[in-house]
């Protein structure tokens, strides 16, 4: 085992309660940039689900919650602070049966339907596509708009976009414009469908090679400030397995686009399910078995992804056509005393290192991959914010989310490591993970994931191509695997400035047991 003592760390170790840390060391080469790491890696995805939306975001202008506009005001500061790149809505399954029109006009003449995607409760459509792009604007992200290819049609769905989007004084517009909003809204992503291979139809990739073809002709942006690279991007629906048929169907098509269609990005939807399905591993309050399962069920996204590339790189070697993880995350068992049909779920620590394996692997695609969105934002599956009436909790997955702020739209750096190996129950997990970037404010980023539950580790970090000037390191870890943060006690795992020390232009720190660590370092 190799040590070298540094003074800056001595407190540190005195106050570690387990053995002294091995040392893992890592060259990030600066002269070597790589792709960038697309800020829509960061993507959030927000559901007509449970309390998703209804709570999660919406009480209504009435509500005793501080709001604006029936925007909950804490949700809103809360998410500013992560700069979400795009929130995807109104589904997921539920997309494939939402009628935009339910949803615009005044309120109390929306009418009242039912969400048979999810538990069959009524809708009031309250929270519709002026209210989505009003929290999009609080929030300050991108529309990501997943339109209805399944009960719909192709004439509601062009009618939707021409409601969002028309600057020309049509009925439609002037509709939007008696709502109060005369300016075209930008919508900056088009999802056409979803699942169309399950819940969005149960479709054949032939028969929905034909029927997206369709609606990427007729649903047209009208916005005439998106002409050009401001354009609205439209995505077609990719595999939900790793199996590369529906991938080969779309990407064949699109070799043989003609100028009436087009697509720009594929999606693919990657759920770590630990025990497959139905999901049954508990949020909270289980062990190191757990733990351990689902890091080793994570990381299969590296693969899953490789095998989709593969099939791109085919008929798209200039990888014009991005891949987008429009669906990720960690999927346990719902709460007991939920709603089972609401997925809603605590969040732990073990998500927290989940979210950033997954992130780390998305950015090393990251020539091809360039969007992903984290299912879901509030109340549902791995959620960056838990609601309950007024009381609301930022989630060790938001903190990762904020840790990463930085990252977006920076430059990938090679980092190369021997990661080591922890063993628990015979399943092998690396022990760290790590990624470099060079941020667009020019400063270098480091990221330490610690695998281990146990033990830290003392990570050295050598620089080549630049000279590091100053360093802070912040982390986020937990007492244990399950730590949670919950409405009484909110700042359980909640990341903190951590001891780091640049000499001779080495970082050295010590990575907590199953941590997430961000270290900025000035040039
Ligand atoms: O995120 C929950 C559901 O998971 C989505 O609605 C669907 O697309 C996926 O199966």
């Amino acid at each position: 085992m190799k040590y070298r003592f540094l003074p800056g760390l001595a407190l540190l170790f005195a106050m570690l309660p387990v053995k002294a840390a091995d040392t893992i060391h890592l060259s990030v080469d600066a002269s070597k940039p790589g792709a960038k790491i697309n800020r829509n890696l960061f993507g959030q995805f927000a559901e007509n689900l449970g309390n998703g939306l209804y709570g999660g975001i919406w009480v209504g202008p009435n509500s005793s919650i501080p709001n604006t506009r029936g925007i909950r005001n804490d949700v809103v500061t809360a998410l500013r602070a992560l700069k979400v790149p795009n929130v995807r809505w109104p589904g997921g399954c539920f997309a494939d049966q939402y009628h935009w029109r339910n949803g615009v006009g005044p309120r109390d003449k929306r009418p009242a339907t039912v969400n048979t995607a999810w538990g069959d409760v009524i809708d009031t459509n309250a929270f519709g596509t002026d209210e989505f792009m009003d929290f999009i604007q609080q929030i300050g992200s991108t529309p990501y708009v997943s339109i209805n290819i399944g009960s719909g049609t192709t004439e509601e769905a062009a009618e939707w976009l021409e409601y969002m989007t028309a600057a020309a004084p049509t009925a439609l517009a002037k509709e939007r414009a008696a709502s109060g909003h005369a300016a075209p809204y930008k919508i900056g992503f088009v999802g056409l469908g979803n699942e169309s291979w399950d819940c969005g139809g149960a479709m054949t990739p032939d028969y929905y090679v034909s029927l997206m073809k369709v609606y990427s002709r007729f649903v047209q942006n009208m916005n005439p400030a998106q002409s050009g690279k401001d354009k609205m991007l439209k995505i077609a629906v990719g595999p939900g397995t790793p199996d590369t048929q529906w991938t080969e169907a779309v990407m064949q098509a699109w070799k043989k686009h003609t100028w009436s269609w087009d697509i720009d990005g594929v999606s693919l939807h990657w759920y770590t399910v630990p025990n497959g399905w139905p999901p049954s591993t508990n949020s909270a309050k289980f062990g190191v078995d757990d733990y351990v399962k689902a890091l080793k069920s994570t990381l299969f996204m590296d693969a899953f992804l490789r095998k989709q590339e593969a099939v791109m790189d085919k008929y798209d070697p200039e990888k014009k056509v991005m891949l987008t993880v429009d669906e990720w995350g960690a999927w346990h068992a719902p709460l007991p005393g939920t709603n089972p049909a609401f997925l809603f779920q605590q969040n732990s620590m073990r998500d927290a290192v989940l979210a950033s394996l997954n992130l780390n692997i998305f950015a090393r695609h990251a020539d091809r991959v360039r969007m992903a969105n984290i299912a879901q934002m509030i109340n549902v599956l791995q959620a960056m914010i838990l609601t309950d009436k007024e009381k609301m909790v930022l989630t060790p997955t938001y903190y990762v989310f904020k840790m990463y702020v930085p990252f977006q739209d920076a430059t990938f750096l090679p980092v190369t490591f021997d990661a080591g190996t922890y063993t628990h129950g015979g399943i092998s997990l690396p022990r760290v993970d790590a990624i470099a970037a060079k941020a667009v404010d020019g400063k270098m980023l480091l990221e330490i994931t610690n695998l281990d539950p146990e033990s830290p580790v003392h990570i050295e970090a050598d620089l080549t191509g630049v000279t590091a000037k100053s360093v802070r390191a912040e982390t986020l870890t937990g007492a244990a695997v399950d730590s949670v943060n919950t409405f009484a006690s909110p700042d359980v795992v909640v990341s903190k400035p951590v001891a780091v020390t640049l000499q001779n232009g080495r970082i050295s720190l010590i990575a907590a047991p199953r941590s997430v660590t961000v270290v900025s370092m000035k040039p």
